[in-house]
């Protein structure tokens, strides 16, 4: 249990909130964790229709780079990161995500994951897996390249540049751009909309929507995890986050 996510229900909507805003809420082992028991929950629950990922301030700054440096040894499927993106790409009813400030990392590569996204001006995408001597994940490699076309996605992921709201509406990441203090609402609405449909016929659909490039998915995951924890220990990432820690 942490109180740095907020799991609700509300109707046939479920919600989990990042609520860790004095570190920009960097993901946690234990936040995983938290995300994987939700994710559980809502996929269980059959009053529950629809799910909303959320923030405050910022979205995520990624995953807690404190977590990166204590991280060692071979990965397992055990890891809570790694639960939690193999429970967000199996999870079969919708998930829209609102985004205010910052999503960095898994911030970014989650939203690949979920149905629709909105966005308020304030937001700021960013993938510096390379800047940190690390390498993509989430599937991030395959689907990154499918939304916003190779070119795009390679200079996006290589350089790490940030980018923004508009840039990430016109790479196709982002379904929805409001003003900040209409995030949440906009995101309860689209929920509603979802909530209200046949849910045989709206989960059926998400699977065939995915069903294509699933076992591609599951490919990229592995391939990415395997190198991203040799990565994890090299001098390259090794140093990123002693500067990132040392500030
Ligand atoms: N892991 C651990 N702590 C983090 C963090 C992360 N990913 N991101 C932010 N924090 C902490 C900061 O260390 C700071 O803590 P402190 O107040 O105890 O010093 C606090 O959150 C606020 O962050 P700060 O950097 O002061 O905010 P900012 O608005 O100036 O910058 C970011 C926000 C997200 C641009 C910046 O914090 C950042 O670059 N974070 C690292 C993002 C990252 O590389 N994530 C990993 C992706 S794979």
């Amino acid at each position: 249990m942490t109180e740095h996510i907020v799991y609700t229900k509300d109707g046939a909507i479920a919600s989990i909130r990042f609520n860790r805003p004095e570190k920009k809420n960097a993901i946690t082992g234990e936040m995983y964790q938290a995300i994987v028991d939700a994710l559980a929950d809502a996929a269980a629950d059959a009053d529950v229709r629809a799910v909303a990922i959320l923030g405050g301030d910022a979205f995520t700054a990624g995953n807690d780079i404190g977590d990166f440096i204590a991280a060692g040894g071979a990965p397992s499927n055990d890891l809570p990161v790694i639960k939690m993106l193999r429970a967000l790409i199996a999870f079969p009813k919708p998930l829209v995500a609102g985004v205010k400030g910052v999503a960095v990392g898994v911030g970014t590569t989650l939203l690949m994951h979920c149905d629709a996204v909105v966005a308020g001006h304030s937001a700021r995408f960013s993938l510096p897996f390379v800047k940190l001597g690390l390498v993509p994940e989430a599937a991030s490699s395959l689907l990154f390249p499918l939304i916003a076309g190779r070119m795009r996605a390679s200079w996006l992921m290589l350089s790490g540049e940030q980018f923004s709201v508009d840039e990430a509406k016109e790479l196709g990441l982002i379904t929805r751009v409001t003003e900040d203090k209409d995030v949440d609402g906009a995101v309860a609405m689209m929920c509603g909309i979802l909530a209200e449909l046949p849910p045989n016929a709206l989960t059926t659909t998400k699977r065939l929507l995915k069903a294509h490039f699933a076992p591609a998915v599951d490919e990229a995951m592995d391939r990415e995890i395997t190198e991203f924890f040799a990565a994890l220990q090299s001098n390259e990432a090794r140093a990123a986050f002693m500067k990132f820690m040392s500030r």
